[in-house]
């Protein structure tokens, strides 16, 4: 298959085919997509500071560990000056964009809390610094006002594309309807948000196919931004009952990364997170998604006494380090890599640039 194949036009057939590749033609796939990803996007790997604002959420998803129904986890919201520290030190050390991260909760408070931090960070950075939310399924309304606000880009994880096995990763109800998923990324798109997805891979039930239709799904939804990264059981929520049902752990991590490299293969101005789950894994597990095409990471600045309770798998990796020194550390290793942290840049996907999908 390797000589013959043509690596712009990918079949299903052939995603799928390649999403099992080992060996010679698994190094082949990881060449190309390095390629791809140094002559579109370069060797600059970007930086989004990560604040796990609050993990408090209303929904009840079966893989993860602040579902509303695990009373073992402890509850937090960052008050308004931790943020507000946290994005100074971040912006100070070169960080051009930061990432607020949340649990899904939809009440006026905390719409108008988030909007208030968006614009704070704004006014502090003299509207200088990028925005991403990642805070879940809100209305069209919300988004809009957020968008206005100042965050630009938004990530909302479709989790899976398959319907099927979205309602069985999930409680069968109005809260958790795989439709309004979907429609909340439409509105996303159409408020003019730069709108990012991602899955999980490796969760139970999952097949090759869902994996290929994941990024297919991808691709015809034409995203600028995506976050995806291997499923990682927590003891604490209904899915571990199939844990031995899983792939290997280093198995799961070179599946999530032929997703990886193929998605860049198939979108390759877009901005791909190497992300943390893949770090709980393996040290250098995002090292090696920058390698075969990722293109963003997202160093972890909340303030440290919180990060244990943003808990949605097993092994989580906390650092010993301080963020300046973590931050001079992944710097180094990226060098090894011949790679550059993108200090003081946005970091804005090309896609979106170039297909201008504004208002
Ligand atoms: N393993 C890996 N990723 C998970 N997430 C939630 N639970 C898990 C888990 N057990 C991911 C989901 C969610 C994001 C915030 O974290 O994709 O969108």
């Amino acid at each position: 298959m390797t000589t013959r194949t043509q690596w712009n036009n990918l079949s299903k057939e052939e995603i799928m085919h390649l999403l099992s590749a080992t060996g010679e033609e698994e190094k082949q796939l990881f060449g190309r997509s390095a390629e791809i990803k140094l002559r579109q996007v370069g060797n600059k790997v970007y930086l989004r500071g990560l604040i796990e604002l609050s993990n408090i959420c209303g929904k009840d998803c079966y893989y993860c560990g602040i579902r509303c129904s695990n009373r073992k986890a402890n509850r937090y919201i960052l008050t308004h000056d931790e943020v507000m520290q946290a994005v100074q030190s971040a912006y100070r050390q070169g960080f051009g964009s930061v990432a607020i991260q949340s649990g899904e909760v939809s009440s006026t408070t905390f719409v108008a809390y988030v909007d208030t931090i968006v614009r704070d960070i704004k006014k502090m950075t003299n509207g200088e610094a990028g925005i991403t939310l990642s805070c879940g399924e809100q209305t069209e309304e919300t988004y809009r006002r957020w968008f206005e606000s100042g965050a630009e880009r938004y990530l909302l994880r479709i989790e899976t594309s398959s319907g099927k096995l979205y309602r069985k990763l999930h409680p069968d109800d109005e809260r958790h309807s795989y439709t309004k998923r979907r429609n909340a990324l439409d509105a996303l798109r159409k408020t003019g948000y730069q709108t990012g997805t991602g899955v999980m891979i490796g969760l139970p039930f999952q097949t090759v196919e869902d994996l290929a239709d994941d990024l297919l799904f991808m691709q015809q939804f034409d995203i600028d931004m995506c976050g995806m990264g291997p499923y990682i059981e927590h003891a604490h929520t209904p899915l571990f009952a199939y844990h031995d049902q899983l792939l290997p752990l280093t198995e799961r991590l070179r599946l999530a990364l032929r997703m990886i490299s193929l998605l860049r293969i198939l979108m390759p101005d877009i901005n791909i997170a190497a992300t943390t789950a893949l770090q709980a894994i393996s040290q250098d597990g995002r090292e090696q998604a920058i390698t075969v095409g990722a293109n963003v990471l997202m160093p972890n600045i909340t303030p440290e006494k919180y990060r244990k309770d943003y808990f949605l798998y097993e092994n989580k990796p906390l650092s010993a380090r301080s963020d300046e020194e973590e931050l001079h550390y992944l710097g180094q290793r990226l060098k090894a890599i011949g790679h550059e942290i993108g200090y003081f840049l946005r970091g804005n996907s090309l896609h979106y640039r170039s297909t201008a999908k504004t208002l």
